[in-house]
């Protein structure tokens, strides 16, 4: 009598720590992983757009002035306030602003956001990213209206300018490449979003997409060089890694101040292991001639 009593006790036990187990872990998956996402929101350069260019400025807190033909864009505050930031949005809010470009109230977002990138970030990526966010300091930092040109200020006209020039298709592994070529094409055309500034764009800011990476102008107006082995095959290897770690190219010049931040942000503190990635993808882009000056 006592014993069954107690390998029923045993029984019921046992089952109480499997479940607890078993939440434990479905809670983990469940979850991003914060650590990593801090490793992704630098290789996405998040904190460039989204905080003001001046000493003292809070992280995230958004007021980064981005300059474009079409006019001014501010990157907003995306630190989790509930007011002034994203504090009120869910992980599937952050998750459609990122794939489709979409507010959560269903208004499109302004390509100055890099989402047509930002669509290839994988599932798991976007979530250790929600997670990274969620743990920031709360902003008060008010958002400040963009100053776009007429009428390139209608989020409706949005609408038509992703019906031609934004797929949200997911990233896709070339099947005669490397791992490593795969991982690099990853790290450039989704989170590094490279092609944002280095392919050309059409007049209504539409990508080339037969020119990618070929260089050009780039989202102010200035021109951007070439990053298809037509150029950068005069780099060595570590003349290439040397320009991505500091900024030194190898006549002696230091990059300009847009593309310095992106090393700063980005390229500088990437593994050793998604340098030489990024790296190797760079080398297997088809050459393509530079753009007409
Ligand atoms: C090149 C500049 C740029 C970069 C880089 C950038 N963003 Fe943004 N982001 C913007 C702009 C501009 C907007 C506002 C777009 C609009 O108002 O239509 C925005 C909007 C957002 C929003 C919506 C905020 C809101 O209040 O509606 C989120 C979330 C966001 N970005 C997250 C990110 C994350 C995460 C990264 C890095 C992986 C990132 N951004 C990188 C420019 C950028
Ligand atoms: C915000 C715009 C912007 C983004 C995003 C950007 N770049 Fe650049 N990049 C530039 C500009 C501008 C230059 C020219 C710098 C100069 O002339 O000093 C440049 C120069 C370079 C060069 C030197 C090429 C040469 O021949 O001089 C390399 C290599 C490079 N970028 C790689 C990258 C990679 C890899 C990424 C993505 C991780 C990236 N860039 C993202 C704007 C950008």
């Amino acid at each position: 009598m006592i014993r069954k009593k107690a390998a029923r006790l045993r029984c019921g036990l046992q089952a109480g720590l499997l479940l607890l187990l078993g939440t434990t872990l479905m809670g983990a998956s469940a979850q991003g992983d914060a650590k990593r996402g801090q490793y992704l929101a630098n290789t996405g350069g998040c904190v460039a757009c989204h905080t003001e260019d001046r000493k003292d400025a809070v992280p995230f807190a958004g007021g980064r002035a981005l300059k474009t033909p079409f006019g001014t864009f501010y990157g907003p505050n995306i630190t989790p306030h509930p007011q002034t930031g994203i504090g009120r949005w869910t992980e599937i809010d952050f998750i459609r602003a990122l794939r489709q470009g979409d507010r959560p109230d269903g208004a499109n977002y302004f390509p100055a956001f890099p989402y047509p990138s930002f669509t290839r970030i994988s599932d798991g990526d976007l979530r250790d990213l929600w997670a990274y966010l969620q743990t920031l300091p709360p902003s008060s930092r008010p958002n400040r209206e963009h100053d776009l040109r007429f009428p390139f200020g209608w989020r409706f006209f949005v609408t038509i300018w992703k019906w031609f020039f934004f797929s949200p298709d997911p990233f896709v592994v070339a099947a005669g490449s490397t791992k490593i070529v795969n991982r690099g094409a990853y790290l450039v055309q989704a989170l590094g979003h490279c092609s944002e500034c280095h392919t050309p764009r059409n007049f209504l800011g539409g990508p080339q997409r037969d020119r990618f990476l070929a260089g050009g102008k780039g989202p102010d107006g200035k021109r951007v060089p070439n990053l298809t082995p037509t150029r950068l095959k005069k780099w060595s290897d570590g003349e290439l890694k040397e320009f991505l770690l500091t900024g030194a190219t190898p006549d002696g010049d230091a990059a300009n101040e847009t593309m310095d931040e992106v090393i700063r942000n980005t390229t500088s503190r990437l593994t050793a292991e998604d340098l030489a990635a990024l790296m190797a993808y760079l080398r297997s882009l088809p050459p393509l001639a530079d753009e007409p000056r």
